[in-house]
């Protein structure tokens, strides 16, 4: 099955919007659902996450960028979410030491910088790749890649 069936850009033209997307796609997800989010330093990924997991926190927490803790993890309304940031991973075998191949079938799975994960990269996830609008640094532009399993999931975003 190819990973890149189904494909969308969006223009998110503000940090409220990013919000608003990351609040639409939380109400779908479930253990199993892996989001990888690309894009360079400050595009954006810490800002949409942290608004998708505040959004399914019945008691509100802080939400810290994963940046050195390498992984967070949350129980939300919609079951146990990760949020990784791999920036700083060295090999994969890390990231299967973390835990976080078994996470990617028992949670809901949010990863900055997954190009680290390499092979383990999950087939069915969906990728998230932000960019800067380089005429307005208050834009962002997201193109999302589906694989044609979540359909469903997709066409509530791409909406
Ligand atoms: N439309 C937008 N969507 C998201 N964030 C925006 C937008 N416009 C401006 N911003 C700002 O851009 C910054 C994005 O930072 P963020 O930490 O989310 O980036 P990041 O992609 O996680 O970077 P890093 O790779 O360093 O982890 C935030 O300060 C946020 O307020
Ligand atoms: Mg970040």
């Amino acid at each position: 099955m190819s990973r890149e069936t189904l494909r969308t850009e969006i223009t998110l033209h503000s940090p409220e919007a990013t919000t608003a997307l990351a609040q639409r796609l939380g109400t779908q997800l479930a253990p199993g659902d892996v989001l990888l989010l690309s894009g360079g330093i400050g595009a954006g990924k810490t800002h949409f996450a942290r608004s998708l997991i505040q959004s399914l926190l019945e008691i509100p927490e802080d939400v810290p960028s994963p940046t050195f803790t390498l992984v967070q993890e949350y129980e939300t309304t919609a079951g146990p979410l990760w949020h990784a940031d791999l920036y700083r991973l060295g090999d994969p075998l890390e990231a299967v030491e973390l835990g976080l191949e078994e996470a990617f079938t028992s949670a809901i799975c949010l990863i900055e910088w997954p190009d680290r994960l390499g092979d383990l990269t999950p087939q069915s996830a969906i990728q998230m790749d932000f960019s800067t609008d380089p005429d307005d640094e208050q834009v962002r532009l997201v193109t999302i890649c589906a694989p044609s399993a979540k359909r469903a999931l997709f066409e509530k975003v791409s909406a």
